[in-house]
This record gives structure tokens, sequence and C-alpha cells, in this order.
């Protein structure tokens, strides 16, 4: 028998993967899935602008297009992004499909079989898959509710041989963690940088999704906080802004960084889907994109709301949870290092659902957190989800 390759090898079925099959039973309370509830996406809108698109731009859709993207797109992105404060000079924006294949296309780029890469803990599940998959070492440094712990994060960069290659850190209301980086954390980052021979990478698929107006100006990525002290890469996405079916994300690189990754791209798919890359950009120079975050911002702000309530309301003493400022999740620390498997065994037998902690793990242990979704439940089963899970809790307790 072939052999599979040693990168196939280093791979991991996600543990989300697996409960997406639980997940797509009608009568299945799901707080797995990091995605948007299909009653928000814009339809209307998007049917509206593929019945106005002239014949010619339809047939540009229907076709290949650059490797970096469809011009008018990549255009109207870069002022978006600079109106966050991003640097667009002696940078290159690249659109990718969706900003998980920006992140394997820096680790294609830099990463050898061994090399360590810095993140945190937890971590996105994409992200740490994506490492692997590039066979590099997750190097884990803790967070805080203000964001990674500074003198972890000192330790693990000066750890080595080897040293790190890169840094991978999501600063906006982080997955799974929920939380957003402090102004002052972001700052401390920064001022550790200096000197390294390192490449940041900031994931930044949530910044939109803020719930209060006072933090628009939180948000702003550390990319765009000063001076680059080292290269940065600043990924983002279409995805919980428009829809993840369309597949868009983007990344924002210093050139010499993005020829390097435009070439890995290249030989994997030749371009982002262009049809999606019309759309988008209808959506975004006509308004809409503006108008509809404004109104996500309101559904998901209510939605953890009615979250939080029902985890007041049914959990037992001694569970802990963050209070989200943005994003999609909610991450609870069980009492008496309790774990979260044991917990979903029962739930599941309910009907309903959650991700164990130890999935955002980069060293697979932690198993007494979980975390919820709030983004994609139907609002009318937030609190009964809940209710199940927390009777799940007692019984493990008792
Ligand atoms: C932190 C983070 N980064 C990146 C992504 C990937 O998004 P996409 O590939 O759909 O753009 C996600 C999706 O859940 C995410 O949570």
């Amino acid at each position: 028998m072939v052999e599979f390759s040693s990168n196939f090898r280093n791979m991991r079925s996600s543990a989300i993967r697996e409960l997406m099959g639980v997940a797509s039973r009608p009568e299945t309370i799901s707080f797995a899935g990091g995605m948007p509830n299909n009653g928000l996406f814009p339809v209307e809108e998007i049917d509206r602008i593929i019945a106005r698109l002239p014949r010619e731009v339809k047939q540009v859709g229907f076709q290949y297009g650059p490797t970096h993207g469809y011009p008018p797109l990549c255009s109207a992105l870069k002022d978006f992004l600079a109106r966050k404060g991003l640097p667009i000079e002696n940078h290159e924006l690249m659109m990718t499909t969706g900003s998980l294949q920006a992140l394997h296309l820096i680790d294609r780029v830099y990463l050898d079989p061994g090399d360590v890469v810095v993140t945190e803990n937890p971590c996105f599940i994409g992200g740490i898959a994506a490492i692997r998959a590039h066979q590099g070492i997750l190097r884990s440094v803790p967070l805080d509710e203000e964001g990674i712990d500074i003198a972890g994060l000192q330790e693990a960069l000066d750890q080595g041989p080897p040293r790190p290659k890169l840094l991978y850190l999501t600063p906006n209301f982080h997955n799974p963690a929920g939380i957003v980086y402090s102004r002052e954390r972001r700052q401390a980052v920064l001022s550790l940088l200096p000197g390294r021979d390192i490449v940041m990478v900031e994931d930044d698929a949530y910044s939109e999704l803020y719930f209060e107006e006072q933090d628009r100006e939180l948000v702003t990525p550390i990319k765009a906080l000063g001076p680059n002290p080292v290269p940065i890469c600043y990924t983002g996405s279409f995805s919980k802004i428009l829809g993840p079916g369309f597949r868009l994300g983007w990344l924002l690189a210093p050139t010499d960084i993005m020829k390097a990754c435009e070439l890995a791209k290249q030989s994997i798919d030749a371009c982002t889907p262009t049809f999606s890359q019309v759309i988008a950009h209808e959506f975004l120079v006509s308004g809409q994109l503006d108008r509809y975050v404004a109104f996500v911002r309101g559904e998901y702000a209510r939605r953890s709301r009615i979250m939080r309530e029902a985890l007041r309301e049914y959990m037992p003493e001694g569970v802990r949870w963050n209070r989200p400022r943005g994003g999609f999740y909610i991450w609870v620390q069980l009492p008496r290092g309790l774990d979260s498997a044991e917990v979903l065994q029962k739930t599941i037998a309910a009907g309903v659902i959650f991700v164990v902690g130890k999935t955002f793990d980069p060293e697979a242990r932690l198993n007494d957190r979980f975390r919820l979704a709030f983004s994609h439940t139907p609002e009318e089963k937030i609190a009964d989800g809940i209710r199940v899970i927390a009777g799940a809790i007692r019984d493990c307790l008792s």
C-alpha cells in the first residue's frame, strides 16, 4: 500500500467537523459551529445585486481572474482597510479563498518541518490545523481577559533554539475565548517585537462585530497601531460580514512576503472565486455592507445577552464565563477540573452540542472549558439549550 505523506499524517479531523453530523439533525440545538444563522444572510440584497449586474461583469465573474484578486474589489477593500488605519504603502493586498487560506499560505512559505510558531492558548482550531499541516511546532501562551500573557509571550519568544519563526494572534473577539485585547496589551505585544527575526500574523476575522459603538477604537488592529517593528501579515474575511459560503478572505502583507504567498497560491487554486468577488465588490461599494454589518451587530449583541441571561439563570455555582463585547463566542470554565467531554456526552444524548475545550488547546490537554457559539442558534432555543447543559454539569458534579 502506498503510504500517505508525513504532511497528511500530521492532520487531525476537527472535533467541530465531526459534531456537524449531529448538528445537521433538525431537532439539535447547536452551539458548536462558529457561523452565522442562515436566517441572517442578506439574501434579498444579493439577489438584487446579481439581477442588476451588467452581462459583461457577470461574464468576468464566471472567468478565472488574477491570482491577487478582482481588481475593483482589491481597490475598494484597500480603502476599507485604510479607514481602519492599516498601512497600504509598501504593502500588497491579496484576496484569498477564505482567510483560512491566507493562514495556510503564510505557513506554507515560512514553515519547514519542526519550525516553531508561538500561538495563544486557547487558539483558533483552523490556525492550529494549518500549522500542523505544515509540520510546524506550536508553542502556546495563555490568554487572560485582556489578551495574551506578556511575560509568557516574552519567554516563548526568547526560548530556543529553535527560535520561533511566526507569532500568530487573534486580538479581536477571540475564537474561542471571546475576549478582545485591551489597548495596553496590544501595545505591550508590539513593544516585545523590535529586534526579533520573526513574522507576526494578525488574524482579524471578527473586528467588525463589536456590540457597542464605544469599542470601534478598541478593535483597531495591532498592525495599525504604529510602525511595524517586524513584518506583520494581517488577515480578514467576508465570512462573518457577508457569508462563509462566498469563501472570501484577504491577506495584507509587506510586498516581499506577498510575492511568496502569491506564488504559493498560484499552485493551489490559481485565483479566489471570481463570482464571489464580483458580488462582494458591489455589496461593499454600494454601502450595503455597512448597513448589513450594523444590523448583524445588533443581532449578535442580542443573542449574546440572551445566552448570558440563561447562563446566569441555570448554571450551577462555580461555572464561569466571559461577557463578550463582540464576535460569536462565550468561553465557559467548569468548576473543579470537570471534563467538558463528559458534559458533552450527556448533552448530545439530549440533542444539545458545543465544542470541548481541548479542541482549541495546542497541547490538546485543557478540557475543563468549552466554547458556546451564540451566532447560529435560533434565539428562542438558546435558553433551552443552556438549561440542558447546566443540567448535565450538575449531573457530572453530583
Ligand atoms: C479566528 C478565525 N480566523 C479565521 C477564520 C476563517 O474564516 P474563513 O476562512 O471563513 O475566512 C475563522 C473562522 O471561523 C476564525 O474564527
